[in-house]
């Protein structure tokens, strides 16, 4: 049992026990021990920085917000996690990112393990135009599973694990695009994670979602803590202190987006220590 004090704003402990490092924990929520280390990253677009010097270590097994006002590279930064960023045209990554120690911008990078290592869920849900089934089945068979009855599991495994097999369970050969838009979230969250990833990049997962499908995304999202380590962009600063462990505030200076404080996010919220930070959560500004 970790002591008191390690344990985090926002945080419900998992009802499951799960191990890190040898060390059963479960009853603690998030413990600080580094999954994703980003030291001096900046990111460029045809020659441009729009990035620059973002250093911070994102803890396992919490939930870290990235905060921000539009266009100060919160997507950028997040599609350096995964090297969705080499998709870009003229796009340039420098600086270091490790997971798991391992450092993830070298060219010599095992990038489809990564992709299937660190899932990436975006604004607008985006299920491919096939079947509930074979939203979940071809990315499984992308990264080799051939064995039928494994992939039926993981399919049920993965679709419980975001509360939608008893909503699907009849309809599973149908169109995902059927779907209502928060199901269809709920799909893509359950796709990503039928890959058994540890990390989830979520941009604005809830932007596109009426009130109610948003909340039961939101919902989901908490209880993805401990299990995976999960980063999500939300221009929702309400939903930021209601889910996350740690927040990082980016903002813009000279048209470079640049990192502006990082933290426990209920100390960023209500003990900001940089005056930025403070004008931004309280509304003043961004
Ligand atoms: N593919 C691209 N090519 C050129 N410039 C880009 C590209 N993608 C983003 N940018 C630029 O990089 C900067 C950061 O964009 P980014 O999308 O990362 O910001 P953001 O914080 O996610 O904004 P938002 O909150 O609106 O989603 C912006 O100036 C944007 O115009
Ligand atoms: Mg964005």
């Amino acid at each position: 049992m970790m002591p008191a004090e390690t344990k985090l704003s926002g945080c419900v402990p998992s009802p499951e026990i799960y191990t890190l490092g040898g060390v059963e924990l479960g009853a603690v929520c998030c413990i600080p021990v580094p999954h994703i280390q980003v030291e001096n990253l900046a990111v460029s677009y045809h020659g441009k920085k729009v990035l620059d010097g973002v250093s911070l270590d994102i803890n396992k097994g919490c939930i870290t917000a990235l905060i921000g006002p539009s266009g100060c590279g919160k997507t950028s930064f997040l599609s350096t996690l995964n090297r969705l960023s080499d998709l870009i045209p003229g796009s340039r990554v420098q600086g270091e990112i490790l997971i798991d120690g391992v450092d993830v911008t070298n060219p010599r990078m095992d990038v489809l393990a990564l992709r299937r290592k660190v899932g990436m869920i975006f604004q607008k849900p985006n299920p491919f135009p096939l079947s509930i089934r074979r939203n979940i089945e071809m990315p499984l068979r992308e990264h080799g599973l051939r064995q039928r009855s494994d992939i039926d599991e993981r399919v049920e495994r993965a679709l419980r694990d975001v509360g939608l097999w008893e909503e699907v369970r009849d309809r599973l050969d149908t169109s995902a695009l059927a779907l209502s838009g928060g199901q269809q979230q709920r799909l893509c969250i359950a796709r990503a994670l039928a890959l058994e990833p540890s990390i989830l990049l979520m941009d604005e997962p809830c932007s596109a979602l009426d009130p109610i499908a948003s909340a039961v995304v939101e919902e989901l999202i908490q209880s993805l803590r401990n299990r995976y380590t999960v980063v999500i962009v939300t221009h929702n600063l309400a939903q930021a202190r209601r889910v996350a462990n740690y927040a990082a505030f980016f903002w813009m200076t000279e048209r470079v987006g640049k990192l502006i404080e990082f933290g426990r996010c209920q100390s960023l919220f209500e003990s900001p220590s940089h005056d930025l930070t403070a004008a931004y959560v309280t509304g003043i500004s961004g």
